[in-house]
């Protein structure tokens, strides 16, 4: 196995500074060599160049920042794409989850059906029509399927194989109210953290594994860390109240090393200046490693 990480320091697509720094601060926290001690082979492509926060207001009060957004998700396109190319696994790092654009975009130049795990406490299922905040890591998910207004749909210039039927949204607790009616109309499948709460987070991805890993050609795992809750992950930029432990996303992690399908992995929205003692940055390292196949025994 080997993995290429591709960092991604934008914070654009969110309304909060310090997103950017999320990527080297999982270097500094040990990436590299806590996957190289699993004994895979990993490369480091370093950060995409983002653009800088322009001076003027965003043009698109709906949809802030596109134009620099969909340049940065380019960059990713590119680099998660020659990693395929070259038989890595693209090990992605955020960044603001608008990052997704770029690698599913990517992932769909080599594969003809994609099965999707978006384990996130937010949908990220808003297009430009829905949105409240017009932040567009908030858009990424319906982006990634295909949804939502030319602005922002087919800007990456491939045509999404990301299968809408095949992605399980795990771990949600804060949708607006339109996004809330999309996703109920979609045919992805919603696994809220009271399914979590009441049959326990093994069944719960058992079913997800189920439903993206099978009849599929490529499993994509975007992870973000404000699924956690905010006691084992302060620093993201949009905490909510009443996430997922430790050990359930460990659980999570392992179970989706199991299945053996993983062909791309995002781990995003890490905030380093939220962070307390870095314990996000770890966590979001312990976690990458466990989807990677780290085991107790
Ligand atoms: N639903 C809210 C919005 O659209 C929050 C999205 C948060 N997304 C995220 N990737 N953290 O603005
Ligand atoms: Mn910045
Ligand atoms: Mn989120
Ligand atoms: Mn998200």
């Amino acid at each position: 196995d080997k993995v290429r990480i591709v960092g991604v320091p934008l914070d654009l697509g969110a309304n909060r500074r310090g997103i950017d720094m999320g990527p080297d601060a999982l270097r500094n926290d040990g990436l590299l060599q806590n996957i190289m001690e699993l004994g895979i082979e990993v490369e480091d492509m370093g950060n995409v160049i983002t653009p800088p926060r322009p001076i003027d207001p965003p043009e698109n009060i709906k949809l802030r920042y596109y134009r620099e957004v969909i340049c940065a998700c380019k960059k990713v396109r590119d680099f998660v794409s020659e990693s395929i190319d070259d038989d890595f696994l693209p090990l992605v790092i955020g960044g603001d989850h608008s990052i997704s654009m770029g690698t599913t975009a990517a992932l769909s130049k080599h594969y003809d059906r994609i099965g999707m795990l978006w384990i996130d406490a937010h949908g990220d299922f808003n297009t430009e029509e829905t949105t409240i905040s017009g932040n567009i890591h908030g858009m990424s998910f319906a982006t990634s399927v295909g949804r939502g207004t030319k602005n922002l749909v087919g800007k990456m210039g491939v045509k999404t194989k990301v299968v809408e039927e095949k992605c399980v949204l795990i771990g949600a607790r804060d949708l607006d109210p339109l996004e809330r009616e999309e996703l109920k109309k979609s045919k992805v499948t919603v696994l809220t953290m009271r399914g979590i709460d009441e049959v326990g987070m093994c069944k719960v991805m058992k079913k997800a594994l189920k439903i993206a890993c099978e009849d599929v050609d490529a499993l994509h795992v975007s992870f973000d860390l404000d699924v956690m809750d905010p006691v084992y992950a302060p620093g993201v930029g949009t905490p909510v109240q009443g996430g997922i432990t430790y050990r359930e996303a460990h659980l999570a992690m392992e179970m989706i090393s199991d299945c053996n399908k993983l062909s791309s992995l995002e781990m995003v929205e890490l905030n380093p200046i939220l962070d307390k003692y870095n314990i996000t940055g770890k966590l979001a390292i312990d976690l990458i490693t466990s989807a990677l196949g780290k085991k107790i025994l």
